[in-house]
């Protein structure tokens, strides 16, 4: 199978990762697409309507998106234990915890966007200081809660902590002047001890 996606995208990020840790890399082939909103790949295209990576191309043809139901199907492939729980309060927290990182990932792709693809003159400034007041909430949010994350240094990450970690990532990547860090020093540390996995290390974004 091959997995359509960019170095940068942190929604890529995140199935490489949860490949990594899970064990499924040797089953993919990993294939660089470059795509934008106005410039969609036409290959991309045919595999997936909405030309949008990660986008899971199977062996039989039939492709698999967004990018968490990639990861949730990476989670039949293998006979650990899964990123995504089951059952239990603990698949709630997970499953939220994804979409919050998730989330932060998106606003901050949008806000990327906003200021590098969009035309000057078209720029828009309250949606752009909308789409931080996201990730920044986010952020603010998670330092308050950083127990529920869970431990960074577990054999076994799971999809939330995978989806925070590659939504940090991004903001390392792109948005460095942000400065996270300096309010949020329980987030910080968590962050510094799970982007000491080897899946994130092997995962480092690129332009
Ligand atoms: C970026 O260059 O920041 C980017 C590229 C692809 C997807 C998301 C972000």
């Amino acid at each position: 199978m091959k997995l359509l996606t960019a170095p940068a995208s942190p929604f890529g990020r995140k199935v490489k990762v949860v490949a990594i840790e899970k064990g499924v890399t040797e089953m993919m082939a990993f294939v660089a697409v470059a795509t934008t909103p106005p410039t969609p790949n036409e290959q991309l295209s045919r595999d997936n309507p909405l030309a949008k990576i990660p986008t899971l191309v199977l062996d039989d043809g039939r492709s698999l998106y967004d990018s968490f139901v990639i990861c949730d199907y990476l989670d039949t492939l293998h006979s650990g234990e899964k990123v995504i729980p089951a059952a239990g309060a603990r698949r709630w927290e997970v499953l939220t915890v994804h979409a919050l990182g998730s989330g932060m990932s998106e606003a901050a792709v949008l806000c990327r966007y906003e200021s590098v693809l969009r035309p000057e003159a078209l720029r828009w400034p309250d949606w752009l200081s909308g789409q931080m007041k996201k990730v920044v909430g986010g952020l603010d949010w998670l330092e308050a809660n950083v127990a529920v994350i869970g431990n960074a240094r577990a054999a076994d990450a799971d999809l939330g902590q995978i989806a925070v970690g590659c939504a940090l990532g991004y903001l390392d990547f792109r948005f460095a002047d942000l400065g996270w860090r300096a309010t949020r020093p329980a987030l910080a540390g968590w962050f510094m001890e799970f982007s000491e996995r080897a899946s994130m290390q092997r995962t480092m974004p690129t332009a």
